[in-house]
Protein backbone atom coordinates (compact mmCIF):
# COMPACT_ATOMS: atom_id res chain seq x y z
CA UNK A 1 0.00 0.00 0.00
CA UNK A 2 0.82 3.80 -0.63
CA UNK A 3 0.16 6.75 1.18
CA UNK A 4 -0.05 9.74 -1.90
CA UNK A 5 0.15 13.49 -0.90
CA UNK A 6 0.82 16.57 -2.35
CA UNK A 7 2.76 18.89 -0.43
CA UNK A 8 2.17 22.98 -1.37
CA UNK A 9 3.41 25.95 0.52
CA UNK A 10 3.43 29.39 0.55
CA UNK A 11 0.38 30.41 -1.15
CA UNK A 12 0.38 33.54 0.58
CA UNK A 13 -3.20 34.59 0.11
CA UNK A 14 -3.15 38.25 -1.02
CA UNK A 15 -0.42 37.62 -3.34
CA UNK A 16 -1.34 34.29 -4.43
CA UNK A 17 -0.91 33.05 -7.98
CA UNK A 18 -4.15 31.82 -9.05
CA UNK A 19 -3.23 30.45 -12.13
CA UNK A 20 -0.39 28.39 -10.74
CA UNK A 21 -2.91 27.26 -7.95
CA UNK A 22 -5.55 26.02 -10.47
CA UNK A 23 -2.96 23.39 -11.77
CA UNK A 24 -2.93 22.09 -8.42
CA UNK A 25 -6.52 22.17 -8.09
CA UNK A 26 -6.93 20.53 -11.30
CA UNK A 27 -4.19 17.54 -10.36
CA UNK A 28 -5.97 17.20 -7.51
CA UNK A 29 -9.34 16.62 -8.83
CA UNK A 30 -7.93 14.35 -11.49
CA UNK A 31 -5.04 12.73 -8.95
CA UNK A 32 -7.40 12.26 -5.40
CA UNK A 33 -4.24 12.34 -3.24
CA UNK A 34 -5.28 10.92 0.65
CA UNK A 35 -4.26 14.44 1.61
CA UNK A 36 -2.65 17.94 0.66
CA UNK A 37 -0.41 19.30 3.14
CA UNK A 38 0.37 23.17 3.40
CA UNK A 39 3.51 23.59 5.13
CA UNK A 40 2.62 27.59 6.38
CA UNK A 41 2.90 31.12 5.09
CA UNK A 42 -0.81 30.76 3.79
CA UNK A 43 -1.37 34.50 3.97
CA UNK A 44 0.45 37.54 3.09
CA UNK A 45 -0.84 39.44 5.87
CA UNK A 46 -3.16 37.19 8.23
CA UNK A 47 -5.76 39.27 7.43
CA UNK A 48 -8.98 38.45 7.73
CA UNK A 49 -9.85 38.33 4.22
CA UNK A 50 -6.96 36.62 3.30
CA UNK A 51 -7.68 33.61 5.98
CA UNK A 52 -11.40 33.61 4.41
CA UNK A 53 -10.03 33.32 0.71
CA UNK A 54 -7.82 30.19 2.06
CA UNK A 55 -10.55 28.95 3.95
CA UNK A 56 -12.94 28.78 0.77
CA UNK A 57 -9.87 27.69 -1.65
CA UNK A 58 -8.73 24.84 0.83
CA UNK A 59 -12.47 23.55 1.25
CA UNK A 60 -12.94 23.18 -2.57
CA UNK A 61 -9.99 20.41 -2.73
CA UNK A 62 -12.26 17.95 -1.08
CA UNK A 63 -10.23 16.24 0.28
CA UNK A 64 -8.05 16.06 3.68
CA UNK A 65 -5.92 19.38 4.56
CA UNK A 66 -2.94 19.70 6.99
CA UNK A 67 -1.94 22.98 7.74
CA UNK A 68 1.32 24.05 9.58
CA UNK A 69 1.25 27.91 10.36
CA UNK A 70 3.99 30.62 9.05
CA UNK A 71 5.94 33.45 9.97
CA UNK A 72 3.09 35.65 7.59
CA UNK A 73 0.26 34.09 9.43
CA UNK A 74 0.39 35.87 12.17
CA UNK A 75 -1.45 39.58 12.80
CA UNK A 76 0.87 41.68 10.77
CA UNK A 77 -1.44 45.06 11.56
CA UNK A 78 -2.88 44.19 14.91
CA UNK A 79 -0.06 43.64 17.31
CA UNK A 80 -2.13 43.38 20.42
CA UNK A 81 -3.44 40.09 18.80
CA UNK A 82 0.21 39.18 17.46
CA UNK A 83 1.33 39.03 20.49
CA UNK A 84 -1.14 37.95 23.19
CA UNK A 85 -2.92 35.00 21.29
CA UNK A 86 -0.74 35.18 17.05
CA UNK A 87 -2.41 31.78 16.06
CA UNK A 88 -6.26 32.27 17.11
CA UNK A 89 -6.76 33.25 13.31
CA UNK A 90 -4.93 30.43 11.79
CA UNK A 91 -6.51 28.06 14.23
CA UNK A 92 -10.04 29.18 13.02
CA UNK A 93 -8.86 28.27 9.80
CA UNK A 94 -7.73 25.17 10.69
CA UNK A 95 -11.04 24.44 12.42
CA UNK A 96 -12.94 25.14 9.38
CA UNK A 97 -11.24 23.21 6.76
CA UNK A 98 -8.10 21.30 8.48
CA UNK A 99 -8.45 17.58 8.76
CA UNK A 100 -6.27 14.62 9.84
CA UNK A 101 -5.19 12.08 7.72
CA UNK A 102 -5.78 8.36 9.11
CA UNK A 103 -3.06 6.09 6.95
CA UNK A 104 -1.27 2.72 6.93
CA UNK A 105 2.11 4.05 5.89
CA UNK A 106 2.59 7.33 6.84
CA UNK A 107 2.44 9.50 10.44
CA UNK A 108 2.94 13.33 10.50
CA UNK A 109 4.09 15.21 13.35
CA UNK A 110 3.89 18.91 14.21
CA UNK A 111 6.94 21.30 14.93
CA UNK A 112 6.29 24.49 15.64
CA UNK A 113 8.87 26.91 14.29
CA UNK A 114 7.33 30.34 13.83
CA UNK A 115 7.21 33.05 17.18
CA UNK A 116 5.55 36.37 17.25
CA UNK A 117 8.58 38.11 18.44
CA UNK A 118 12.32 37.72 18.68
CA UNK A 119 16.01 39.46 19.82
CA UNK A 120 16.93 39.90 15.84
CA UNK A 121 15.97 41.22 12.70
CA UNK A 122 14.35 39.99 10.00
CA UNK A 123 11.06 38.66 12.39
CA UNK A 124 10.33 36.43 9.61
CA UNK A 125 13.18 33.60 10.13
CA UNK A 126 12.28 30.51 12.31
CA UNK A 127 12.86 30.33 16.17
CA UNK A 128 12.65 26.33 17.58
CA UNK A 129 12.01 27.13 21.60
CA UNK A 130 12.62 24.07 23.15
CA UNK A 131 9.00 23.72 24.20
CA UNK A 132 7.94 23.20 20.98
CA UNK A 133 11.05 20.89 20.17
CA UNK A 134 10.18 18.53 23.38
CA UNK A 135 6.80 18.76 22.03
CA UNK A 136 7.70 17.00 19.07
CA UNK A 137 10.05 15.06 20.43
CA UNK A 138 7.64 13.62 22.96
CA UNK A 139 5.45 12.48 20.16
CA UNK A 140 8.11 10.95 18.14
CA UNK A 141 8.96 8.96 20.89
CA UNK A 142 5.79 7.01 21.08
CA UNK A 143 6.14 6.13 17.29
CA UNK A 144 9.46 4.62 18.21
CA UNK A 145 8.23 1.43 17.09
CA UNK A 146 6.12 2.36 14.45
CA UNK A 147 5.98 0.62 11.41
CA UNK A 148 5.03 3.34 9.65
CA UNK A 149 6.68 6.01 7.80
CA UNK A 150 7.02 8.97 9.90
CA UNK A 151 7.26 12.79 8.84
CA UNK A 152 7.29 15.81 10.38
CA UNK A 153 6.16 19.16 9.12
CA UNK A 154 7.04 22.48 9.56
CA UNK A 155 7.84 25.87 8.08
CA UNK A 156 11.00 27.13 8.45
CA UNK A 157 13.67 24.55 7.08
CA UNK A 158 15.94 22.94 10.07
CA UNK A 159 19.26 24.00 8.26
CA UNK A 160 20.46 26.28 5.91
CA UNK A 161 21.02 25.25 2.15
CA UNK A 162 24.50 25.33 2.65
CA UNK A 163 26.59 22.66 5.24
CA UNK A 164 28.90 24.41 7.16
CA UNK A 165 26.97 28.23 6.48
CA UNK A 166 25.29 30.35 9.16
CA UNK A 167 21.47 28.42 9.88
CA UNK A 168 19.01 31.14 9.90
CA UNK A 169 16.51 28.91 12.09
CA UNK A 170 17.71 29.29 15.49
CA UNK A 171 17.54 26.13 17.32
CA UNK A 172 17.36 24.40 14.14
CA UNK A 173 20.50 22.44 14.13
CA UNK A 174 19.82 20.83 17.46
CA UNK A 175 16.24 20.13 16.17
CA UNK A 176 17.83 18.20 13.23
CA UNK A 177 20.09 16.35 15.46
CA UNK A 178 17.10 15.45 17.95
CA UNK A 179 14.35 14.79 15.68
CA UNK A 180 16.72 12.47 13.54
CA UNK A 181 17.35 11.14 16.83
CA UNK A 182 14.10 10.21 17.69
CA UNK A 183 13.66 8.02 14.44
CA UNK A 184 11.64 10.81 12.45
CA UNK A 185 12.26 9.69 8.59
CA UNK A 186 11.64 13.46 6.78
CA UNK A 187 11.09 16.80 7.69
CA UNK A 188 9.27 18.78 5.16
CA UNK A 189 8.99 22.51 4.74
CA UNK A 190 8.37 25.68 3.15
CA UNK A 191 9.86 29.06 3.89
CA UNK A 192 12.19 29.65 1.35
CA UNK A 193 9.94 29.28 -1.86
CA UNK A 194 13.03 27.18 -3.41
CA UNK A 195 12.35 23.91 -3.69
CA UNK A 196 14.89 20.49 -2.57
CA UNK A 197 14.88 17.18 -1.72
CA UNK A 198 18.00 16.20 0.09
CA UNK A 199 19.75 14.00 3.08
CA UNK A 200 21.56 16.42 5.34
CA UNK A 201 24.13 15.52 7.63
CA UNK A 202 24.88 16.82 11.39
CA UNK A 203 26.33 16.23 14.55
CA UNK A 204 26.18 12.55 13.80
CA UNK A 205 22.97 11.80 12.21
CA UNK A 206 21.32 11.98 9.10
CA UNK A 207 17.79 12.90 7.52
CA UNK A 208 16.07 13.44 4.48
CA UNK A 209 14.62 17.38 4.34
CA UNK A 210 11.99 18.00 2.32
CA UNK A 211 11.16 21.20 1.07
CA UNK A 212 8.79 22.93 -1.56
CA UNK A 213 8.37 26.01 -3.30
CA UNK A 214 5.50 28.43 -3.19
CA UNK A 215 2.16 29.03 -5.07
CA UNK A 216 2.72 32.72 -4.73
CA UNK A 217 3.95 35.20 -6.61
CA UNK A 218 7.00 35.58 -4.14
CA UNK A 219 9.28 34.04 -6.45
CA UNK A 220 12.93 33.87 -5.34
CA UNK A 221 16.00 32.92 -7.19
CA UNK A 222 14.07 31.85 -10.38
CA UNK A 223 12.67 29.51 -9.19
CA UNK A 224 9.01 28.84 -10.53
CA UNK A 225 5.89 28.35 -8.46
CA UNK A 226 6.28 24.57 -7.43
CA UNK A 227 3.98 21.48 -5.96
CA UNK A 228 5.23 18.08 -4.95
CA UNK A 229 3.90 14.68 -4.80
CA UNK A 230 5.26 12.77 -2.02
CA UNK A 231 4.35 9.03 -2.23
CA UNK A 232 5.25 6.84 1.38
CA UNK A 233 5.27 3.78 2.07
CA UNK A 234 5.64 1.69 5.34
CA UNK A 235 9.37 1.60 6.66
CA UNK A 236 10.88 5.43 5.73
CA UNK A 237 10.24 4.49 2.13
CA UNK A 238 9.13 8.16 0.91
CA UNK A 239 9.50 9.05 -2.86
CA UNK A 240 9.03 12.48 -4.08
CA UNK A 241 8.43 14.29 -7.69
CA UNK A 242 8.68 17.60 -7.58
CA UNK A 243 6.07 19.32 -10.38
CA UNK A 244 7.44 23.02 -11.39
CA UNK A 245 4.68 25.28 -13.16
CA UNK A 246 5.51 26.64 -16.19
CA UNK A 247 5.13 29.73 -17.07
CA UNK A 248 2.87 28.08 -20.44
CA UNK A 249 0.73 26.02 -18.10
CA UNK A 250 -0.32 29.07 -15.73
FE1 LIG B 1 6.65 32.38 2.40
FE1 LIG C 1 7.82 32.03 5.74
Amino acid sequence: MTTRLFHISDVHFGVEDRAAMAVVERAVEDERPDAVICTGDLTQRAKHREYREAAEWFAALGVPVLLEPGNHDMPYYNPWERFSDPFRRFRRLQERVGGTLHSDDVVFVSLLTTVSAQLRFPWSDGVIKSAALEQTVEQLSRLKNEPRTVIVTAHHPLLGPETGEKNPTIGGDEAFIAIASAGADAVISGHVHIPFDEVRESGGQSMRLIGTGTLSTRLRNGAPPSYRVITCERGGRISTELREIAEVAR
